[in-house]
């Protein structure tokens, strides 16, 4: 072998370990997505990583922030809207959150009256004509209880990828919302002197509802400069072998970039074997020829990340038992 050969021979890396034993290894993470299309094994993914992680951290919250919650599903317990332990585990907690739940006034407590004095509904109306912002505000106040929580990790198991990235580009939508206040502010505040008389002065009037919205401000962004924190935050992707998969996961990866979000792994979940493959025209065969054309695709295009096979089972991996035992699919490289 030539000089050249050498060196072409030597600029060939070894592929990414085939599992998430590296996660798992990254003790400092504090925020882990799992995220993917619907239907691909999110849900799955993100309870048999957590199951992982509660071995080897101290005390682990699952969060599901998909409307249509399924973790009460995958462990067969009815989960909250606060943590609770998951049945069977020391130290893992499981809660189900509605990010879409409050409202932009933030109301009184107790529920009820609006955040804002009345004569002020025309700026409730303007904060709440900002898409997004009632998500924004509502996914920071569960940020902010779980930060106080002392959780050494939390693993988010996210809703479709459309609705997944609309949470992760509040910041930058709450940047935008905030300079049209903070030019309302200017604009309005000579109109609103005499408007807050009429019943809104004080902590619900003007000066209430802007400070209110430079806190939620402040700590968007504390949360954002976490998320874009590799040490910190990364994003698993789950996928099928499967075309429209395979786009949306290179859509989801080139928005996760845009956001400044890290993310080296990838879970292909669904991989079917061979094995019990009769003849060339059964259709077991078919499908796992047409699986393998798009792992090879997954395996161009992805090099730099960690690319982690998983089984496709007879059953549906549903209680903690098969989760467990499927966990175990995370942690040990699968050849079909
Ligand atoms: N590798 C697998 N083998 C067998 N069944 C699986 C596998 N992965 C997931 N499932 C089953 O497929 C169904 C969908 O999986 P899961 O709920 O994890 O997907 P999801 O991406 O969270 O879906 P959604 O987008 O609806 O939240 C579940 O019933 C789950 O038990
Ligand atoms: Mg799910």
């Amino acid at each position: 072998m030539g000089d050249s050969d050498t060196e072409s021979f030597a600029s060939f890396e070894e592929p990414l370990d085939p599992t998430l034993q590296n996660v798992l290894d990254q003790n400092g993470l504090k925020w882990i997505f799992v995220g993917g299309k619907g239907g691909v094994g999110k849900t799955t993914t993100s309870c048999c990583l957590s199951i992982l992680l509660s071995k080897v951290r101290e005390k682990v919250l699952l969060i599901s922030t998909d409307p249509a919650h399924n973790l009460s599903d995958a462990f067969q317990q009815k989960f909250s809207g606060e943590p609770q332990q998951v049945n069977g585990f020391e130290n893992l907690f499981a809660m189900e959150v509605d990010a879409s739940a409050k409202s932009v006034g933030g109301g009184a407590p107790g529920g009820g009256e609006p955040g804002l004095g009345e004569g002020l509904d025309f700026l409730n109306d303007m904060a709440s004509s900002i898409p997004g912002i009632d998500e924004a505000m509502s996914f920071g106040e569960v940020m902010k209880e779980v930060e106080q929580m002392d959780y050494s990790v939390v693993v988010f198991d996210t809703a479709p990828t459309g609705h997944t990235l609309r949470l992760l580009s509040l910041p930058q939508v709450f940047d935008k919302a905030l300079e049209k206040f903070a030019g309302a502010n200017g604009l309005f505040g000579s109109l609103l002197g005499p408007l807050s008389m009429l019943g809104g002065g004080g902590p619900g009037g003007e000066d209430g509802f802007f400070s209110k919205i430079e806190d939620l401000r402040r700590m968007v962004h504390r949360v954002k400069e976490q998320f874009s924190d590799p040490e910190l935050t990364t994003f698993v992707c789950v996928c099928i072998p499967e075309f429209l998969s395979l786009y949306e996961t290179e859509r989801l990866i080139q928005d996760l970039a845009e956001y400044d979000i890290d993310s080296h792994n990838i879970v292909v979940n669904q991989v079917l074997s061979s094995e019990g493959c009769c003849h060339e025209t059964c259709l077991l065969h078919a499908r796992v020829k047409m699986q393998q054309k798009y792992i090879s695709q997954y395996e161009d295009l992805y090099e730099d990340f960690h690319l982690v096979k998983t089984p496709l089972l007879a059953e549906e991996v549903r209680g903690i038992d098969k989760l467990r035992s499927f966990s175990e699919n995370l942690t040990k490289p699968y050849e079909p």
